[in-house]
This record gives C-alpha cells, sequence and structure tokens, in this order.
C-alpha cells in the first residue's frame, strides 16, 4: 500500500531504486506499472505547472474550452473582467460533471443533474427555486463555487497548477526562461493558435513521449532516415547521411528542473534550406535573410525590442529548436520545406496527458504570431501539419516508437529491463555562451533526457 510518505510498492521495490542513479538506468517497469502511475497523478501532475491552452483559443468573455490536468478535467473559461480560469469540472452538488462539452461560449455553466449553476469564474450562482434553497444552509454560496486551480500566462499560454504553495511559473521554468522567451515571447502581438489543437489518443505511456521530447537528438540518425534519404532533411546522399545528419552537432540545454531545448547552429539551417554558406555574415545580416518562422521583415525591430542582446545573438546563431517542458511538454520550432519547395517554418507545442498506464492523449497546437500576415499563419499551418504531430512527416516516425516501448514494458520479462542513458557529453559551454542552465556543446548525446528522469525521480520521492 503507498501512503503519501512512502516511495515503497506494494511488492517492497522503492520508486528511488527504478532510477539507477549510479548505471544511470531507469527500469522499464515504470512505463507500464499501475501503482507507479498513480503516485504519478499525485507527486508529478499534482505539484508542478501544466500547459492546458493558449488565451486565444478563448478570446472573448465566456469562451472556454475542457481539458485535463493529469485526470482531472477542468474547464478553461474567460470571465467577464478578461481574467481565464482553471475550474474543476465537478460539480460541488454530487460530483456531477458541470461542462459536458469539448468547447464553446456560455454565460454560465448548468450542471445538468439539479441545475447548480455556476459563472466562468467559477462563483456559485444558485440552485433552481431560489426560495427552497436548493444548497441548504449549511455552506454559503462563497462555499460552492466550483474548485479553481492556480493559473498563470506565460506568452499566451495558459498554466495552471493544484500546487498553492509551490514556485511560480518563472521559478519552475529557472534559466530555461532565457531560452523559451526566445520562442514564444518575442511580438508586442504576441503568439495565436492556428484552429484548435489536434487530439490522438496514443497507446502508450506518457513518459515516453516527455522523455524523448527532453531533446534526444541521437534518433534523428536513424528513426528520422527517411527524410534525409528523400531530401527533406540535410543531404540526401545515402553516403553523407552519417557524416552530415543535420543538427546532430549543436548545443543541448537544460536545468534542473528537468526543461531542455536544442540550439541547432544556422549554419547547419542554412544549409539545410537555403544551401548557402552565411559564416561570413554578422548576427543581423542572418536574421533579416531567414529571420525566424512567422517574423517578417515587418516585425523584425520588435524583436529587438523584446528581446535581449543576447536572446537576438543566439536567435541568429544558434536558435533553439527542438526539446520539451518538464513534464509532458514537447516544442518544436523548425525552418522547413513547404509543400512546393519553398522555406517556410512551423511553431508547435504538444502536451502527453495521461489517460492510464498505457495511454495519453496528444496534443498537437500550431503558433503563427498574430500580427504575421494570413498568408503567412496559412503557409505555417500547412507546414506544421505537414511536418509536425501524427499528421507530420517528422513527427510520425517519433510516434512510431512510444506503443512498442510502453508494449514491451508489460511482459514479465521485460519490464525487468533498463532504459540506459550512459552516453554522455558533459556539460561544456563554449566560450561567450549568453544563456544559463547546464550547457552541453558537441554531438547530441543523452545528457538532456537524463536530467530529465532525474527531475521526475526528485519528485517521485521528496
Ligand atoms: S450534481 Fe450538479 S446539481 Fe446536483
Ligand atoms: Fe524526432
Amino acid at each position: 500500500m503507498l501512503t503519501k510518505t512512502n516511495t515503497v510498492l506494494t511488492d517492497g521495490v522503492k520508486i528511488a531504486d527504478l532510477i539507477d542513479v549510479e548505471n544511470r538506468e531507469v527500469s522499464m517497469r515504470l512505463l507500464s506499472d499501475r501503482e507507479v502511475y498513480e503516485l504519478e497523478l499525485e507527486r508529478i501532475f499534482g505539484r508542478t505547472w501544466l500547459l492546458l491552452a493558449h488565451e486565444t483559443e478563448i478570446p472573448k468573455s465566456g469562451d472556454f474550452v475542457v481539458r485535463d490536468m493529469g485526470e482531472d478535467q477542468v474547464i478553461v473559461s474567460r470571465d467577464r473582467q478578461n481574467n481565464v480560469n482553471v475550474l474543476l469540472n465537478i460539480c460541488p452538488h454530487r460530483g456531477m460533471r458541470v461542462c459536458m462539452t469539448d468547447n464553446g461560449n456560455a454565460p454560465m455553466h448548468r450542471c445538468i443533474y439539479h441545475g447548480w449553476a455556476f459563472r466562468p469564474d467559477g462563483s456559485f450562482i444558485g440552485a433552481p427555486i431560489e426560495r427552497e434553497q436548493m444548497h441548504g444552509n449549511i455552506r454559503s454560496k462563497e462555499e460552492l463555487g466550483l474548485k479553481k486551480a492556480r493559473v498563470q500566462l506565460y506568452g499566451g499560454l495558459v498554466f495552471a497548477t493544484w500546487n498553492e504553495d509551490g514556485p511560480t511559473l518563472e521559478e519552475f521554468f529557472g534559466e530555461s526562461k532565457f531560452y523559451f522567451d526566445m520562442l514564444l515571447c518575442r511580438t508586442d502581438g504576441g503568439l495565436e493558435v492556428l484552429g484548435p489543437p489536434q487530439r490522438v489518443t496514443m497507446d502508450a505511456n506518457w513518459k515516453t513521449a516527455g522523455e524523448q521530447s527532453a531533446s534526444d537528438g541521437f534518433h534523428t540518425l536513424t528513426l528520422h532516415r527517411s527524410l534525409m534519404e528523400i531530401g527533406q532533411m540535410g543531404s540526401s546522399s545515402i553516403d553523407d547521411i552519417y557524416a552530415n545528419a543535420p543538427g546532430m552537432y549543436g548545443v543541448d540545454i537544460s536545468c534542473e528542473q528537468g526543461h531542455s531545448l536544442r540550439c541547432i547552429p544556422a549554419e547547419t539551417t542554412f544549409s539545410m534550406v537555403m544551401g548557402s554558406d552565411i559564416s561570413k555574415l554578422s548576427p543581423e545580416e542572418r536574421l533579416k535573410i531567414l529571420p525566424p518562422p512567422g517574423i517578417t521583415q515587418e516585425l523584425l525591430p520588435q524583436l529587438q525590442k523584446h528581446l535581449s542582446p543576447d536572446q537576438m545573438r543566439l536567435l541568429a546563431l544558434s536558435p533553439p529548436q527542438v526539446g520539451g517542458m518538464f513534464p509532458n511538454v514537447g516544442v518544436l520550432f523548425i525552418y522547413a520545406p513547404g509543400r512546393d519547395g519553398n522555406f517556410v517554418g512551423a511553431l508547435g507545442l504538444h502536451a502527453f496527458v495521461p489517460k492510464g498506464p498505457d495511454k495519453f492523449e496528444y496534443y498537437t497546437w500550431l503558433f503563427a504570431e498574430k500580427d504575421t500576415p494570413d498568408e503567412v499563419k496559412r503557409a505555417m499551418r500547412v507546414a506544421g501539419i505537414y511536418n509536425i504531430g501524427t499528421t507530420g512527416t517528422i513527427e510520425q516516425d517519433d510516434s512510431d516508437t512510444w506503443p512498442h516501448m510502453s508494449r514491451n514494458s508489460r511482459g514479465m520479462v521485460g519490464r525487468q529491463q533498463t532504459m540506459k542513458y550512459q552516453a554522455l557529453t558533459g556539460e561544456n559551454k563554449p566560450e561567450g555562451w549568453p544563456g544559463g542552465g547546464y550547457v552541453y556543446d558537441g554531438f547530441t548525446k543523452d545528457d538532456t533526457q537524463w536530467n530529465w528522469w532525474q527531475a521526475y525521480r526528485k519528485l517521485m520521492v521528496d
């Protein structure tokens, strides 16, 4: 039996021992164990900040979307004061689901069971037949609102947590915020979603995707090899693939909270998408020729306004392109060929929302700067669908692995096997590197994924 302070599973195995720190091995049991999963709902999903939505999904007063924090369903709603609220979708009367649809606009949410009604800020309006006072006389109306989570917005992204006393969102991001800002907080109007998120249920444990999104780059060589073979990414010459696979050499960064990003030298990107040598160009000239996807020449001055000179320089020389936010968010920012062969880019975020030890819901949001022209938004949307998520030529490869790893962890022998993180680059910051966190310059290895597991272990064991 698990208790709050005890991290020993019913068969006597300690959770801490399932992540072997000395040998850097992780037990596959963690990918399918029901008891571990129940503990994760409390210690991971009950404690960390979770990405639920972007505020442009709910632009008007009364707009709402229904999402999940772990297995707790919540209503993300905008109230009359323009605030974003995250409300537990459970009626305080007898526990019925209050909001029965996935999204919409409603001046109030009324429970279909006995009719208790709530405002978009969660406050209790009343029960039918007011004179009969059907909410009784023990609790005041103020006590009968929907349970509210703590909410913080970042770059318009809606994060929430049940952890009232935990760190702020800024503290949670730690040193990785410097890098995330470069992708998510860089123009006056900020980002907007390019339609509702794609949602697909995967037969896999959420950690297979979470850990891979901790900047696993090594798999590019083999899992994404078809992209190189058809010439969509890097060299199309088979002989060159292993020598010139795109982005294998770069700078991986992460932090003790488990977030990570891979910064890929702009030279690689330029030669990949433009076929040109930019080694002699200044950072300003580089940004002008190949600005980040969605940033037009007109929007370039806004970058300067929102980002520091150090962030600008990094964006020009070695922009962060792929990574994740602990525990269950993937980030992808790509310079990709469009269907017509012209260069276009895409910015996407994923959430891996647990639905049991062997299922998760795979969310994909696509974004563009709000102030970029409509034709750029359209092109980015198409590029996103073409490259990202289960429809995407890049990421459909990634999702191929998750169900197999999860399936393998269910066997009597399989669950005793380990995943290995023994190839490390080791901390090594290039001279003049402007950002903080743990910095790994060189061939992409296991450092950031191992940090992800250590962040997981700390939360599960503490
Ligand atoms: S359960 Fe909602 S009003 Fe009774
Ligand atoms: Fe991948």
